[in-house]
Parts: C-alpha cells; structure tokens; sequence
C-alpha cells in the first residue's frame, strides 16, 4: 500500500493548493486554500475562465475601482471553493482577507458575504470553512459565526494559546502549522535541520490534539503546513491533515506503513492541565511565546502581501 493510502486509514487527509487539476488527482476528502495559494493558480492560463466571470460579476457593480476590486477577489476566491467542490466530498476553507485579522466585525462582515455568495450558488453552508487568523480579534469573530452555522477554521495557529482560546469559543477547526514552527527553530538554531523527534512543529499539533482529546472538545484539528513527508506520518491519527501537492506526490509514490502516532493513551501519558482563558490570558500567555508571536505576525504580513498582489492583478484586470 502507498503511504498516502496508509494515512488515509488514521487520518482524513485534505488538499493544501487552489490548483483544481490537482486536488482531482489525490482524492482528497477537503482542500484548503490561502491568498498565497488562489494568487499562484489565479496566475494560471488554465484557470483564466475563473478569472474572467469573477470580472465580470465585478464590472457589473456599482461603485468604484475600490469596490469593484473587492468583489472580484470574493467572487474569485468563492469561484475557486465552487470548482474545488465539484471535486472534493468533503468542504473548501476560504479565507478572509489579512487586513481584517484584528477586526472582528469586519471578518463577520467579509465571512458572511462569502457565505452569501457559495449559497447563492447553490452550495449548503456546510461545505464551507472560512479562514481566519487566529488573533484575539479573528477567535472572537469565529465565535459569533459559529452561533449562525458558520463554520471556521482557525489558521496562522503557533502557540498553545491560540489552541485554548479557539476551543473555548467552539469554532469548527484549527489549523496549527508545524512547517513554520520548524523553520522558525531551524533559523534560530543555526541548523539545516531537525529531526522529526526534535521536532517542534510536529510536537506542538501532537499536544493541541492531546490537549483537546483529553478535555473533549469538539473543535477539529487539521496540522498543516509542511516541509517533510516525515512530518506528516509522525502526526497520522491527527483529525486532518492538510498536504501540498507536492507531498502528496512524495506519500502516494512510496509504498510502507504508516502507524498511527497519535493515540489516547499518548496524550493521556502528557498528563496536560486544563487551562481556560479570558482575553487579558490570551494575550499574557500568546505573548510569552516568542516564536508564536513572530509567525503570526509574519504570517498575516505573508498573506496580506500576497492579497495585495491579487489586489493588484485584479486591478489590472478590473482597469482592463
Ligand atoms: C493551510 O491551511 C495553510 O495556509 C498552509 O498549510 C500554509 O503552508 P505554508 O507554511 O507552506 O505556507
């Protein structure tokens, strides 16, 4: 059996791209999508049919170069959850946009209207994941969402913190990334790598999905984010994991087993104290975590650059 195939029997595995063509190939149960990733398969001749109907529901808006820009990146990003759907079971995770990331009424603004739009196209709510930065800010919004069946996966998510704070307001899912974390470390140890035993990013996806097995929440863990296929086998067992093509290629190409690594009795054996936390303890806890703070603020800059990109080229487009 290939290991794509072996994980699959511990874990439900999800597609990390915005690339249609690609996700058809893996049979994925979900996918997920980021600024960084509808920007590089927007770019894509391929897709240009995509592009083209998002202007055109643009063009036919009131309002300036502003406003018609805006509805083109939701039309576009929704554009893309609608092709991907027609593939995947499961559901689509689209993001919101980074400038939002410490606005909680202007995420449950730009989340609602992107639910408006996949229902409009006839896609139930319950296929869609929307994306937000796990910030104060972002958990707050999710929280209401959540109250109106609006499900959201919790992402840029690098510290324990985030974890507690995202199931104590019972949104859907977290995504906690392990390949950042690891190159965070990588960068501050001087090293060109770290084992997968050493691991840091693999170490904290295992104690967020201990932590919420042993206290019962409900709230969804999806590791992702990563650079090794090794990454990924150590976290089978794991709610979801979401993969790039690339490793999924890597996993689907090479035959073995691949055991389940994340067990109860495992995260019984952490022996984890439960911890509840208002915002002045989001806050206090988040910010003792030196690498947390960084990633999450690097990340939101990432993904705001390349939503300013996509900006951009929508720009063009929209101008055109
Ligand atoms: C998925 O939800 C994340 O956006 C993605 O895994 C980030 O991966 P990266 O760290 O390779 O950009």
């Amino acid at each position: 059996m290939n290991r794509l195939d072996a994980l699959k029997r511990h874990t439900t595995v999800v597609a990390d791209t915005g690339d249609v063509e690609a996700i058809r190939e893996f049979a994925p149960q979900d996918a997920t999508t980021n600024p960084s990733l509808i920007l590089k398969a927007a770019e894509q001749e391929r897709y240009r049919d995509l592009v083209d109907r998002s202007l055109a529901a643009a063009r036919g808006r009131a309002g300036g170069e502003r406003e018609r820009t805006e509805v083109f990146l939701d039309e576009l990003f929704v554009a893309f959850g609608r092709e991907i759907l027609r593939i995947v079971p499961g559901r689509v995770s689209t993001e919101v946009d980074a400038r939002l990331s410490f606005d909680t009424e202007g995420t449950v603004a730009k989340a609602r209207r992107l639910i408006e739009l996949y229902e409009r196209d006839g896609v139930d709510r319950e296929r869609v994941l929307i994306k937000i930065a796990s910030t104060w800010e972002g958990i707050r919004a999710a929280a209401l969402l959540e109250q109106h069946r609006i499900h959201c996966n919790l992402t840029l998510l690098f510290g324990f913190a985030q974890a507690v704070a995202c199931a104590e307001a019972g949104v859907t899912l977290v995504s906690p990334f392990v390949g950042r974390i690891y190159d965070y470390w990588r960068a501050a140890r001087g090293v060109d790598d770290i084992p997968l035993d050493d691991d840091p990013g693999v170490a904290s996806v295992a104690r967020i999905w201990s932590y919420y097995k042993t206290f019962g929440y409900r709230t969804e863990v999806m590791g992702a984010s990563f650079r090794k296929a090794g990454q990924v086998v150590r976290l089978a067992g794991c709610d979801l994991l979401t993969i790039s093509p690339q490793l999924l290629t890597e996993l689907a190409g090479s035959d073995g087993d691949v055991p389940r690594a994340l067990t109860p009795d495992a995260a019984a054996a952490l022996r984890l104290e439960r911890i509840s936390l208002d915002e002045k303890g989001f806050r206090w806890l988040h910010n003792s975590d030196e690498m947390a703070v960084a990633k999450l603020a690097e990340g939101i800059r990432l993904f705001d650059r390349d939503a300013r990109k996509l900006e951009r080229f929508a720009r063009e487009r929209v101008a055109g």
